[in-house]
């Protein structure tokens, strides 16, 4: 006998994003944007929840009427014990999206499939004969963004991170494809990388900026870097300038955000120019 198909998952309800500090997150205005772009009667808020009220507000999120929630910073590493993450977000050992399923609360990680549907919008054919990617960066956005790449077959992933013990604790966590590096062994794995991602926070507002050589690097190169704020970072500039495709960090946050949208209000989103022009005017002076 077939299974009768499940009822479809509501176009209502609310969806928040948790962290701490919580203001500086765009995810209100992407979300609300298409909440009222498709008309329906939904909200989704900021919570500002500390790390030792995490547990606890998370156990109660459908009593506060919530479908499901965001995550961010300190808690994604939180959200894998007071959740069921799929694999995902498990290998990745952060998750971002939480949605309740049938009672159950869920957890998996969009950071993924943005990083990767981001680079696919920007850099068409970015992993066409890809052997060899450069992350620059070892914590949760750079695992995230590994587990990215090897879902596309890309040969080897090369990890630089100032704290050698974090690449290869990386590394080993995602096999023999993976190897960990010193930053001064950067010039030597450029000279053969068809990608360099920054997943750093070198080059955010108020951060040192990434002062890295791209000479380097081959001329069909995509670089990439996960900053938004500011949107134009020094090293993409650098790129621009040596005819490199340059790929920004808006685009992942706008990508990142569809999956959550859809668990939570059965609809899947699409990432528009009139919606990155929206959150680009908001970035502007950060
Ligand atoms: P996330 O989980 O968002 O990726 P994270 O775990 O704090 O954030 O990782 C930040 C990354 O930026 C790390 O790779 C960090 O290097 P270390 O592991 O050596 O700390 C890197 N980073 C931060 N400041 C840096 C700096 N001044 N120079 C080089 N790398 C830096």
């Amino acid at each position: 006998m077939t299974k009768p198909p499940s009822p479809p998952r509501p176009r209502w309800g609310a969806a928040c994003v948790i962290g701490w500090p919580v203001a500086h997150s765009r995810s209100p205005l992407i979300h609300n944007y298409w909440i009222t772009r498709y008309g329906l009667d939904a909200e989704y808020r900021r919570e500002a929840v500390p790390p030792d009220q995490f547990k606890d507000f998370i156990a109660q999120l459908s009593d506060r009427g919530y479908v499901g929630a965001n995550v961010t910073v300190p808690h994604k590493e939180a959200a894998l014990a007071v959740a069921a993450p799929d694999e995902r977000a498990k290998v990745v050992g952060a998750a971002n999206t939480l949605w309740l399923e049938g009672g159950v609360l869920r957890a998996t990680n969009t950071d993924v499939e943005g990083f990767i549907a981001n680079l696919g919008a920007a850099a068409p054919a970015w992993d066409r004969g890809l052997r060899s990617a450069v992350v620059l960066g070892a914590g949760g956005a750079a695992r995230a963004v590994v587990f990215g790449l090897l879902g596309r077959a890309v040969e080897r992933v090369h990890v630089v991170n100032r704290t050698f013990e974090r690449a290869k604790a990386l590394a080993d966590r995602f096999g023999g494809q993976v190897k960990p590096f010193r930053w001064s062994d950067l010039d030597r794995l450029l000279a053969d990388a068809g990608l360099l991602v920054n997943t750093t926070s070198l080059g955010m507002s108020g951060q040192p900026e990434l002062a890295i050589d791209l000479a380097p690097l081959p001329a069909d190169a995509v670089v990439a870097d996960l900053v938004y704020a500011p949107l134009k970072t020094a090293l993409l500039a650098d790129a621009r300038r040596r005819g490199l495709r340059a790929v920004d960090g808006l685009g992942m946050l706008l990508h990142q955000a569809v999956g959550g949208f859809e668990r939570w209000f059965n609809l899947r989103p699409q990432v528009t120019e009139d919606l990155r022009a929206l959150v680009e005017a908001d970035l502007i002076g950060t």
